[in-house]
């Protein structure tokens, strides 16, 4: 008898985050489709990012020449450093880049 209850609750346990995963998915997915990067609000919303993503650590005025003069490099460091979404890392460098 023991083993079925066992069974059940793992079972709804499983189902339980399938559906949490898959709500996450969704909300993630739609969060990142509010602003996209050829949007008026994307291009301009470079700074609301960089002060969102990377202000707690960097102030853009200390990164604008690095970005002006080895954006390519910073482009692809930001693949992995500071935790923007991909499409947010071309207002993010624009908007620094003019610092
Ligand atoms: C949690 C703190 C933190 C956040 C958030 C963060 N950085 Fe950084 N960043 C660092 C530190 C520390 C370094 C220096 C060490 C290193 O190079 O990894 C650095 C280095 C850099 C550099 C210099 C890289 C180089 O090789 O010249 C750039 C450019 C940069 N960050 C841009 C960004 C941008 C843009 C964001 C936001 C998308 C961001 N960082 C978010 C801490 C942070």
């Amino acid at each position: 008898m023991r083993h079925v209850i066992v069974t059940r609750v793992s079972l709804g346990l499983a189902v339980l985050f399938l559906v949490s995963g898959g709500l996450f998915a969704l909300v993630v997915t739609s969060r990142r489709q509010v602003v996209p990067a050829d949007s008026p609000a994307g291009a301009g919303g470079g700074a609301a990012a960089f002060t969102d993503r990377c202000g707690s650590c960097h102030d853009a005025a200390d990164l604008a020449p690095a970005v002006r003069h080895d954006r390519a490099r910073i482009d692809a460091f930001l693949r992995t450093h500071g935790g923007a979404a991909p499409e947010e890392r071309r207002p993010i460098l624009d908007y620094v880049a003019s610092r």
